[in-house]
């Protein structure tokens, strides 16, 4: 039987910490869907059009057109698009001891709305656990070099957004 996981997240924009666990995800499930989420608590900088095409850019181009590996947006609770998906383990990255407040909390939320659904945290690598989206976003506002964090694709489409803000 195909073990179906699912990464969610808003990947705004993707990272090379995510293509980190996007790779290990890989040994723990035979196929991965990478979610992007419509409504989280933050306000994106890219459309959810924008961070998918970016997303299926990197797996592309890292991941060599990986088959086991799709890209979807949703919308709504991830415990539906996860039951939709006919999958019940979610996927997270955990980069420090800070983060894992947080993601047991959803993961207990999660779980208590879908009793089917359980959450797999892996670590990201020693290379990866200081990069995030967000501080990504901020070095770059400031004219800071960011090319060993993310792809030049990526770079380029994050330059051009802060241009046009
Ligand atoms: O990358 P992020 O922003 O930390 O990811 C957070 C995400 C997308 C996993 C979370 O906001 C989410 O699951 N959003 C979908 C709506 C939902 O189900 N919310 C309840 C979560 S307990």
């Amino acid at each position: 039987m195909t073990k179906i996981g699912v990464y969610p997240g808003s990947f705004d924009p993707v990272t090379k910490g995510h293509l980190d666990i996007i790779n290990k995800a890989l040994l723990v499930v035979d196929h991965l869907i990478v979610a992007i989420a419509c409504d989280t608590t933050k306000t994106p900088l890219f459309t959810a059009e924008e961070r998918k095409e970016m997303i299926e850019f990197e797996i592309n181009h890292t991941l060599g057109r990986n088959k086991a590996v799709e890209v979807k947006v949703f919308e709504g609770l991830l415990v539906n698009f996860v039951n939709s998906c006919g999958s019940s383990v979610i996927i997270r990255g955990l980069r420090a001891v800070s983060d894992f407040e947080y993601e047991f909390q959803m993961s207990c939320m999660n779980t208590k709305l879908q009793p089917n659904i359980q959450t797999i945290f892996l670590p990201a690598s020693e290379k990866t656990h200081f990069i995030s989206s967000k501080l990504i976003k901020q070095v770059a506002r400031l004219n800071g070099d960011i090319k060993d964090f993310t792809s030049e694709f990526v770079l380029d489409k994050l330059k051009s957004k802060l241009k046009n803000q």
